[in-house]
């Protein structure tokens, strides 16, 4: 089978893409798969060879022509983190196209992909979440009135992003403005969200082999104010799997994100963040292409519970064919 490894993105998170993308190029079972690179860029979309040549799609029917021959592809493996691969756009491409990929379908992508619309929809079902102010760009901002609902300290994000591009912790009236223009740079709409203090869980639910499966927990301790793009990518944190909890937290939070799964009608890779307070997790976001390199949690989590790479990359291949 042909499968078109797509990776790059047009958002900040276009490196860490690269770097997921690459690491499944490295762990596809050869002998099964026939993987190709491609890069999907604001400036061009191409298939990358091991020499670098650069071969420029026909986005018409997602082809490539590899001098004289066209190569057409059986599956999409999806890399890219952030838009167009995890907000819906590129899944409704190849939706279109009649081409399977490894994420879920467009809606869920879109709906993930917005914080405060995934969070209000799970409401209903008893998930529990920050208190939250969202906010877009040109609206008047009541400082005062935000800040006495939400608290301090308390999050400021883009409301769509990813590896906490554009993220802050604000303590104090003053970081409120400066912050609010750094998530404003990301994204055109913000989500100002109070602070939860407690233990964060991060936690991988994939279909494995047909079967909607939570893979071991991963408990993340960073040493910065959170657990933001230097902890995340520059050792900046410790993430313990399996995490540190009681079986019967372990369960309640597998049970929470096993159900989201299923509302949502997930397929493919899905990790989601919890804050347990109170005894009661917390959910913070839901990634549907989450980091897959060989240090990202969901892989460490998938070798926690005894899945190899190569058998995680090919699992969600052979459930994209189905
Ligand atoms: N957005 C990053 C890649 C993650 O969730 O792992
Ligand atoms: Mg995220």
């Amino acid at each position: 089978k042909n499968v078109a490894i797509i990776m790059g993105g047009y958002s900040s998170e276009y490196e860490i893409s690269l770097l997921s993308g690459n690491v499944v190029y490295d762990n596809l079972d050869k002998s099964k798969y026939y993987p190709y690179k491609v890069h999907i860029l604001k400036d061009k979309w191409v298939m990358v060879d091991d020499d670098e040549n650069e071969y420029p799609i026909n986005k018409h029917d997602f082809s490539v022509n590899n001098d004289g021959t066209i190569i057409k592809f059986d599956v999409v493996f999806n890399a890219i983190h952030g838009t167009p691969g995890e907000d819906g756009l590129i899944q409704a491409y190849f939706n279109l196209l009649g081409i399977p990929q490894t994420s879920c379908d467009y809606y869920q992508a879109a709906l993930t992909f917005n914080k405060r619309d995934l969070l209000s929809v799970l409401k209903p079902y008893g998930v529990k979440t920050a208190i939250s102010h969202y906010i877009n760009l040109g609206d008047d901002i009541n400082q005062a009135a935000i800040l006495d609902k939400v608290g301090l300290p308390c999050f400021v994000k883009p409301n769509k992003s990813g590896s906490s591009f554009g993220i802050s912790k604000v303590k104090t009236n003053d970081e409120f403005m400066p912050a609010i223009e750094k998530a404003f740079k990301e994204d055109s709409e913000i989500l100002i969200e109070s602070f939860l203090d407690g233990k964060e869980i991060s936690v991988g639910v994939i279909n494995y082999k047909e079967k909607v499966t939570v893979l071991p927990m991963t408990e993340i301790v960073s040493e910065n104010e959170f657990f933001d793009y230097d902890a995340k990518y520059l050792g900046k944190s410790q993430e313990i799997t399996p995490a540190r909890i009681s079986d019967k937290m372990t369960k309640k939070i597998a049970d929470i994100a096993k159900r989201i799964y299923e509302v949502l009608k997930m397929e493919g890779f899905s990790r989601s963040e919890f804050i347990i307070v109170n005894n009661e997790p917390h959910l913070l976001e839901l990634n549907t292409v989450p980091g897959l390199t060989t240090e990202s949690i969901l892989p460490q989590q998938a070798r926690a519970g005894g899945i190899t790479l190569p058998e995680l990359f090919g699992n969600a291949i052979e459930q994209a064919l189905k």
